[in-house]
């Protein structure tokens, strides 16, 4: 008798794999709250859009001498943001739900907000407390998440190790208009 190296046997899993194959990825040994993760992911979907939006805003709106770094940086958030949002769309397909992209209710939906703010520094702030609202809700997600559905666990764990970089980033140009600010005084 060979070592047994799967937890359920192969005859068995092959067999589930034929019953339900409408479901596509969503196979019998899928033991999470199906409807619950698709509601969870699309909450994420809309935080995700909310924040593509608000740095698009920052990033044409960024003026001045000391905007340049500022402006590249809301750009490649934005355009990160966006790929977070497609990355959710197809987990959320993948799982036989639909990616809920309506702008009807997106801001109640989104864990994040969508603030403008009047000056660089205000829209720099306003993204570094976006980023930290999407981390802690990520984190939680994805710690829900567990070992029941670990494809949306990466999905999540992926996204929040950038949201982190991107607080990080935050917090840099926050302290180096802090700086060159107090250098001017
Ligand atoms: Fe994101
Ligand atoms: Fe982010």
């Amino acid at each position: 008798m060979p070592n047994q190296p799967f937890l359920t046997d192969i005859k068995t899993i092959r067999e589930r794999a034929r019953q339900h194959i409408e479901r596509g990825a969503v196979t019998e040994g899928y033991t999470a709250d199906r409807e619950n993760v698709i509601s969870l992911l699309n909450e994420a979907l809309a935080t995700e859009i909310v924040c593509t939006l608000r740095y698009k805003r920052h990033y044409y709106m960024a003026d001045g001498l000391s905007a340049s770094i500022a402006k590249a940086e809301f750009l490649e958030h934005a355009q990160q943001e966006q790929q977070h949002a497609d990355w959710l769309a197809e987990r959320i397909v993948q799982l036989g739900g639909a990616p809920n992209f309506s702008p009807e209710g997106l801001l109640s939906r989104s864990h994040a907000e969508y603030t403008e703010g009047d000056s660089l520094r205000e829209m720099i702030k306003e993204d570094l407390i976006a980023e930290r609202i999407a981390i802690d809700s990520y984190r939680e997600i994805a710690t829900y998440l567990g070992d029941k559905d670990p494809t949306s666990r990466r999905v999540m764990e992926d996204i929040l190790a950038q949201e982190e970089e991107h607080a990080d980033d935050m917090a840099g140009l926050l302290e180096g208009l802090d700086n060159s600010t107090n250098r001017n005084a």
